[in-house]
């Protein structure tokens, strides 16, 4: 059955265009072509930087609750085509179906809080110091938004940044991964059902990441930058926005821990590292990429987390009872093959897998007594890799969990009540899982510390990122 929701058009001010250009969108399961799309460059960028910025004085102006109507229609339409956009988002990034339909769920969760918070983005009074004088502060949005969205979340990513922005009376362009445009240019052919007006969300796809990014970083129309990606391209562009001072939102790579005390319940604590490391096949920044556990609990640990990984289904998103799918693209199977390859020359020791299979596919790995100067201990391995590392105290733990630059998300696993306040407090991390290895949701603040990012998505916090705060002062 043809999906409605496949275009092969991108969307500027309210219109469907093609390009004079395309290109293919690759299924990573089997290389197939699922369709194209226009390949847009900075031009058009700034074509649809102009129409965000003549269209946001009627969109900020609109009152609140107009406008949040128009987003929870928005949210109504995404919940009624939750199989369609799933099965787009399983084509496109190769993720299990199951995965998908989760994925909605989340990204359409973004786009209901939203469209409610933006009634409650209150100001306040503040005391005067001098007799005859009134304090108040208001929130104003803050203008043209553009969002640069990665492609291991095709929709809820683009949902996270999008819908705050349009709540809160801003317009925004969006340039999403050019590996899943579809699920983007998908979620347009929503909003314009929903009514927003022509102008206030735009998606431009392309190949040329560095031309349009430089655009949409640069150009004066914009007032806030929101990107989600790795850490390297963060830095560029936070340096490319320097120019014009603008808002900046980043969230970007991470190296998460998981550490497993003595005294954890090992079941959950299997249950919580097979979720927080195999979804989306390890490919995103919240992954666990080092399981740091305890001497005394290292091998029923090793032991039960290999038996457990043995049991996953590898194979084609579609496909029922899949778990594992393949990686994007041959950069990043080269990356986990990498990875693995030099934890195994410095000493680690191969649990399970360690192979690539056909295509994009790897086989879900178990490492144990991997050296703390495998590359794995450094950098995002972005794939379906358990790397584990022993340690003996509390304090080596959290010496060895907080030895990286960044700074995204961390989990661990103790029943202790006192250790849990106590490893809460000293992980440096935006994020911590305590006993649970999956933390995302819309209410709550995501985002990084150190080189994983600025600024926090989703919560009350996520839409402070798109208003101004403005004092006012009565004499
Ligand atoms: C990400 O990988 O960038 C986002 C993951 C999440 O929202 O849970």
């Amino acid at each position: 059955m043809q999906n409605q929701l496949i275009t092969d058009k991108a969307y500027i001010n309210g219109k469907f265009l093609r390009g004079k250009k395309q290109f293919d969108v690759i299924n990573p399961a089997d290389g197939s072509t699922i369709g194209s799309v226009p390949d847009l460059d900075a031009t058009a960028c700034k074509k649809a930087i102009d129409q965000a910025y003549d269209a946001w004085p009627a969109w900020r102006d609109t009152p609140v609750a107009a406008r949040s109507a128009v987003v929870y229609q928005w949210y109504v339409l995404i919940t009624q085509h939750k199989e369609a956009l799933a099965r787009i988002m399983t084509l496109e990034s190769g993720k299990p179906l199951a995965e998908s339909l989760t994925e909605v769920d989340y990204g359409a969760s973004f786009v209901e809080w939203f469209a409610e918070e933006a009634k409650r983005a209150y100001g306040e009074t503040i005391p005067a110091p001098k007799a005859g004088q009134r304090l108040v502060t208001i929130r104003q949005p803050v203008g043209v938004v553009s969002a640069i969205t990665p492609w291991n979340f095709p929709l809820a990513m683009i949902t996270r940044k999008v819908a705050p922005a349009l709540a809160s009376g801003c317009t925004a362009v969006l340039r999403p991964a050019s590996e899943t445009p579809l699920t983007a240019l998908a979620l347009a052919v929503l909003a314009d059902k929903a009514g927003f007006p022509p102008g206030v969300f735009n998606v431009i796809t392309g190949k040329d990441s560095n031309g349009m990014g430089k655009e949409l970083t640069t150009n004066e129309k914009v007032r806030k930058i929101s990107f989600t990606g790795s850490t390297a391209v963060g830095r560029q562009l936070m340096e490319q926005a320097a120019g014009t001072i603008k808002k900046v939102s980043l969230e970007l790579g991470g190296n998460a821990p998981f550490l497993v005390f003595d005294d954890a319940d090992i079941d959950a604590a299997i249950n919580g590292a097979i979720a927080g490391k195999f979804r989306n096949s390890g490919q995103t920044c919240v992954s666990v990429n080092r399981f740091l556990v305890q001497d005394g609990i290292f091998d029923a640990f090793a032991k039960k987390l290999t038996a457990a990984v043995k049991k996953l289904r590898v194979g084609n998103g579609l496909e029922e009872g899949v778990q594992v799918g393949p990686l994007i693209n041959q950069k990043g199977l080269e990356k986990v093959k990498a990875h693995v390859a030099d934890a195994l020359t410095k000493g680690a020791m191969l649990l399970t897998g360690g192979k690539a299979k056909k295509d994009l596919f790897f086989q879900p790995t178990v490492l144990a007594d991997v050296p703390k100067d495998a590359y794995i201990a450094r950098e995002e391995t972005f794939g379906p890799v358990c790397a584990l590392f022993r340690f003996k105290t509390e304090e080596q733990g959290i010496a060895l969990a907080n030895n990286t630059e960044f700074g995204l998300a961390a989990y661990f696993y103790s029943r202790d009540v006192n250790r849990c306040w106590r490893v809460s407090e000293a992980l440096e991390a935006g994020m911590v899982g305590v006993n649970t290895g999956l933390l995302s949701n819309a209410v709550a603040p995501f985002g990084g510390i150190k080189q994983s990012g600025i600024g926090r998505e989703g919560s009350k916090h996520g839409l402070d990122e798109y208003t101004e705060l403005k004092y006012l002062c009565f004499g």
